[in-house]
Formats: structure tokens, sequence, C-alpha cells
């Protein structure tokens, strides 16, 4: 049949490019729950991207054979000079709002030097958000669906809607949008909510995340808030939750893949006589790596007839490494598994396995298949894919998951996951240890009802419910205006 045109704008392209030591280009998969939850839609529409490759890229020779390789899979870039990314990227993005919606209020050092690096960066993401819009505008035919994603584009919606009036828009936030009471903080509140609310419709992961957007509305610019979202004088902005979710398929499939079943084999061998425990996370500080680190430091500490009966494998991915918050959090974990390993290990083995990198799809299916319990420690956390995916490839072993309840996926899988504070270091030793020793039946039931969950609610799913709403939303708004 007839498939919608689709223009997904988000800061980071699918993939990633990096270059080979011979000067060629080589993609990569970007690390996301916003890609992996994007793949979904790729089923049921005709999509081309915008985004940054993430790489400086300055010659226009090499743009020129850079951009060849990723129109060949309908991805345009949005080159960003080095200065850009440092108060875009790094800065207002990652710096600024990245911590906020985490609940992070703004360092003392922000407010102190007179806002000044802080108008340079809030300067750069309009100057970023107008490179955007500029490459959305060249891409773009009447008709289309636009689709905004994320923290990075806030003003995208206002920008593309001011040059196509009628453009039918939609933008995604994958974090938190934070109480009104944190947001309010922001000296830019009011332009960013003003460039979100162009778009016809606004989408959160959860309820909360929606109500708290209209409230941030309602009180910081005095629009009226109705059940269908936001009203100011006649034009109206629809918001509403639309949970993300994943392909459960591809996981399931995966497990029946010979490299794949030769893989967990591998693990099952080298794991042998212990209890496996996972967590898989970019280093990020709202995943909680710390906190999990010492709760697990505290069930060893306590529990001594645990200690060469199980093992952690953490595999941290590196990320926004040239941000301070960023490096800060990569000693202080590297310092506590250290210790801990010291503390804890023997000469034929350690209790922690911390890997500082990435892992391909596949290996990460084989990991999580041999694992007995996920640990998911987010301090806030948009909705948080990992989890799901650890349910979806856990068809054999009925693994346990034990569920921050800050994160988005702890109003789905609530039923299924053990839920703990990452706060309550006490409380999460505990959760382990009822995790470790879970009778087999409870295992299944848990497993049962959080894989009803994210069979019923995919990454296709939210995709099509998205799209649709946002065509109602259009055909309304086109009547009123
Ligand atoms: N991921 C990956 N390789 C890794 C670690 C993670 O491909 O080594 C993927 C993982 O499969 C998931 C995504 O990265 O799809 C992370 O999404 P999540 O929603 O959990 O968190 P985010 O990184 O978006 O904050
Ligand atoms: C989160 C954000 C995404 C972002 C991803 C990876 O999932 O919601 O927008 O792409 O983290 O972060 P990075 O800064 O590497 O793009």
């Amino acid at each position: 049949g007839s498939r919608y045109r689709l223009i997904i704008v988000a800061n980071r392209l699918p993939v990633s490019a990096t270059r080979g030591p011979d000067g060629s280009w080589s993609l990569r998969d970007s690390v996301s729950g916003l890609v992996a939850g994007l793949r979904g839609a790729e089923k049921n529409y005709d999509v081309t991207w915008v985004g940054w490759p993430g790489m400086h890229v300055t010659s226009d020779a090499d743009k020129s054979t850079l951009g060849e390789a990723l129109n060949g899979r309908r991805y345009h870039p949005v080159y960003l000079d080095e200065n850009l990314v440092e108060l875009y990227y790094n800065g207002y993005c990652n710096s600024v709002l990245w911590q906020l919606f985490h609940y992070v209020t703004l360092p003392l050092e922000t407010r102190l030097d007179g806002t000044q690096t802080m108008k340079h960066q809030w300067n750069a993401y309009m100057t970023a958000n107008v490179k955007f819009a500029e490459e959305v505008l060249r891409v773009y035919r009447e008709g289309d669906i636009v689709w905004c994603h994320d923290y990075h584009l806030m003003l995208l919606p206002s920008l593309l809607k001011e040059r196509v009036p009628g453009m039918k828009l939609g933008w995604f936030l994958h974090t938190p949008f934070p109480s009104s009471e944190i947001y309010r903080t922001l000296p830019q509140r009011e332009a960013v909510l003003r460039g979100v609310l162009s778009a016809d419709l606004v989408g959160f992961h959860t309820y909360d995340y929606a109500r708290h957007f209209v409230s941030a509305c309602t009180r910081i610019l005095g629009l009226e808030g109705t059940p269908e979202g936001v009203e100011d004088r006649g034009s109206a902005t629809r918001v509403a939750a639309f949970p993300i979710g994943i392909d459960p398929e591809h996981f399931t499939s995966a497990l029946n893949k010979p490299e794949v079943r030769k893989q967990i084999d591998v693990l099952k061998t080298r794991f042998a006589g212990k209890k496996v425990m996972l967590g898989v996370d970019r280093l990020d500080p709202i995943k909680g790596i710390p906190q999990k680190l010492l709760a697990f430091e505290k069930f060893l500490l306590e529990r001594p007839q645990w200690r060469d009966q199980v093992l952690l494998v953490q595999i941290a991915v590196p990320t926004r490494t040239h941000v301070a918050e960023y490096q800060k959090l990569r000693s202080l974990v590297h310092e506590i598994v250290g210790r801990i390993n010291g503390r804890f290990g023997t000469i034929g083995s350690v209790p922690i396995h911390h890997l500082d990198r990435e892992m391909g799809i596949d290996e990460l299916c084989a990991l999580y298949a041999v694992t007995d319990v996920a640990l998911i420690t987010s301090l806030r956390d948009g909705m948080n894919l990992v989890s799901y995916e650890f349910v979806a490839a856990q068809i054999d072993q009925k693994g346990v998951l034990v569920l921050s309840e800050f994160a988005g996926a702890a109003q789905s899988l609530g039923a299924g996951a053990i839920l703990v504070n990452p706060w309550n270091i006490g409380e999460m030793a505990l959760a382990i240890e009822d995790a470790l020793s879970m009778p087999e039946k409870e295992k299944t039931e848990r497993h049962r009802n959080n894989m009803n969950h994210i069979k019923t609610h995919t990454s296709a799913a939210w995709a099509d419910n998205f799209i649709s709403e946002l065509n109602d939303t259009h055909v309304e708004a086109e009547l009123r205006r």
C-alpha cells in the first residue's frame, strides 16, 4: 500500500561516523533507546532521517564522501563545527537540559559566572536548531510528516512552522519532563516551551511527564491546560503520553541464531557455578551506577555466604566523554570497582567484570540470556529500554529484573520487576538477595507479566499510535486555521 513519507529529525543519526586509519569512513550503530525505538517506525513508514553524524567534518571532500555514504541509507547529515558542538551539544544540551530534565539542578558555577557561559550555550543552541531546520526544509516535500525528537531540538517545531505553517509536525521527548518546580529554574524557560508548542502533537513516555509539561505551560506561560493539551488564544497543541517499546521478536529470534547460541555456550562455561548479575548502561550520571556498585558491595559485605557464588557484569558504554560530569563519573566508578574487586576478589576471580565499551546487539543478547538478575538503578530515566530487552531475552531463564522506581519503565513493568529506590543502598542489597533466591514459580509468573507488556507495547505500535494521533490532530488544526 502507499506508505507515508516520514522525516525523523534527531540530534544523532542512527549511525555515527568514525574514520579508519586509512582515512575511509566507517559507520557504526548509535547506542540509545531513541534509535532502538525508532527502528520500529521504519517498518510501516517510508523513513528519511536528518541528524548529526557525530563527528567533526571540515573539508568539502570529506563532506561529500561521507554525505554519499549516509544518503545511500537515507540519512541526511547536519554538520556542526567544533565550537558549536562544544557549546550546543556538550553545553546547553548535555550540561543544562539533560541535567535539569533528570532533576539535577544547575550547578552554582553556571549561575556565578553571570550566566555568560550559559548565554553562549543558549546562542549556540538556537544556531544549531536553525541548522537542523534548514536541512529539514531541504528534504521536505508537501504532505510529509515531520517528527522531531528530544531535548536537543526544542526550538525546531517553531522554526519549521514559521516557514511552513501547514506542516504536519510532531515532537517527542525521550527523557523525563520534570516537575514545573524544577523546570522553572531554567533561564530560557519561556522560549523553550514556546518552541515546542508550535508542534501539532507533543508526546512523552509517561502520563506524569505530560502532566508536568502542561503545568509548566500554564504556570510559566499563563496558558490554559485542557484534558487534550494546551491552548493559547484559539490555537491548540495536543499533549499526550506514548510509552515507547522494543521489537521483542528481534530478541527472541536472535536467540536462535547460531552465533548467539555459540556465544551463550561460551558465557555459560565461563560463568559456570555462579549466578550472573548484569548492568547495561551508557556511563551516564543518571543511570545510578555508583549506587548500584555500593549496593552490591553491601550485599557481599553483609552476606559472606554469597561471595563466591555470584558475579556482576557491568557494561558501561562511554558517552559524552567531553562533558566534565561524565569524566568525573568515570573515575568514581573505576575507583569503586577497584575497591570492591580488591576487597572481595580472589586469585581466581573477581566479583565485578566492568567493561568500558559498547556491545553489538547479538553480543548483548547472549549476555542478557545468561543473566539471572538484571540491575537497573537509574536515578531518573525517560523509559529505559535495556529493561525491556532483558525481559525479551529471558525465554528460557526467566531471570529477575530489579528496577528503579525512577525509570519510566517502572510504570509498565511494575508488576513483574522488583522495584527499588536507588538511593536506598540497604533496600537494594536486600532486593539483590531476594532476586537471587527467588523460587522458580514466582520468577515464571513475574516474567510472564513483563513479557505480556512488552509484546503488546512494541516500538512499531508506539510509532503508529503517535503518527495516527498526529494525523488526527493535524486535520483539526487545519480546520481551525
Ligand atoms: N546498547 C547497545 N550496546 C551496548 C549497550 C546498550 O546497543 O553496549 C543499546 C541497548 O540495546 C538499548 C540502548 O542501547 O537499546 C539503550 O537504551 P536505554 O533506553 O536503556 O537508555 P539510553 O541509552 O537511551 O539512555
Ligand atoms: C539518550 C537521548 C538520545 C541520545 C542518547 C545517546 O537516549 O535521549 O537523544 O542520542 O541518549 O546520547 P548521545 O549524546 O551520544 O547522542
